[in-house]
């Protein structure tokens, strides 16, 4: 498996399209800009909601309007993750594809999108859903620490990737 990503990675490497990445100058530390100014975005809008949850911020406005107002700016700065991480990805395949820390942070990207998928889900069936009981409150301050803690490692391993050896 490995020798495959190593044998894809040479292959995009040499196309005319990473060559371009390779060689002008500005295009990667604009695209690594426009990356590091969506993960402020989804972290501040993930950062509000969970706060909401744990009951630390914005008493005055419900669990279900919060998750309104916040959760599509979490999507749509996905996609404009998603672009922007592929334009580096092919700009350096190796580096990103053969490493660990990287393959880490797709496995976790996974984990955060199911897990925000189902909460807004849950969220949208039954607007009252996390003040119902004593339970669900707690439930509500489980799911607001497992999501800090899962998009955090997500940025710790996104910075990490620079400093691992890759194949
Ligand atoms: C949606 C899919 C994503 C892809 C394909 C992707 C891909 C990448 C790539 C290829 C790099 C460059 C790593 C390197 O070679 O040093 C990078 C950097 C980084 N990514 Fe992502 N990423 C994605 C989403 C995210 C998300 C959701 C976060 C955090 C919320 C994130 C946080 C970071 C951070 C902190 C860096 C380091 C930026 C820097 O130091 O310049 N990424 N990403």
């Amino acid at each position: 498996m490995l020798a495959e990503i190593g044998k894809f990675s040479d292959w995009l490497s040499m196309t005319p399209i990473s060559m371009t990445f390779q060689t002008v100058a500005w295009i990667i530390p604009a695209v690594q800009s426009v990356h590091i100014l969506a993960i402020a975005i989804v972290m501040s809008s993930v950062i509000m909601v969970d706060l909401r949850l744990l009951g630390l911020m914005g008493h005055s406005q419900s669990i279900s309007g919060l998750t309104r107002r916040f959760i599509p700016w979490v999507w749509w700065s996905l996609v404009v993750l998603l672009i922007s991480g592929l334009i580096l990805i092919t700009a350096e395949p190796r580096r990103d594809l053969l490493n660990g820390v990287f393959q880490a942070k797709m496995a976790l990207l996974i984990v955060a999108i199911v897990l925000t998928a189902v909460f807004q889900e849950m969220v949208r069936r039954n607007m009252e859903f996390w003040d119902l009981s004593p339970g669900r409150r707690r439930a509500a301050v489980a799911t607001a620490i497992a999501s800090l803690v899962v998009w955090s490692a997500i940025v710790g391993c996104g910075r990490w990737i620079a400093y691992v050896e890759h194949g």
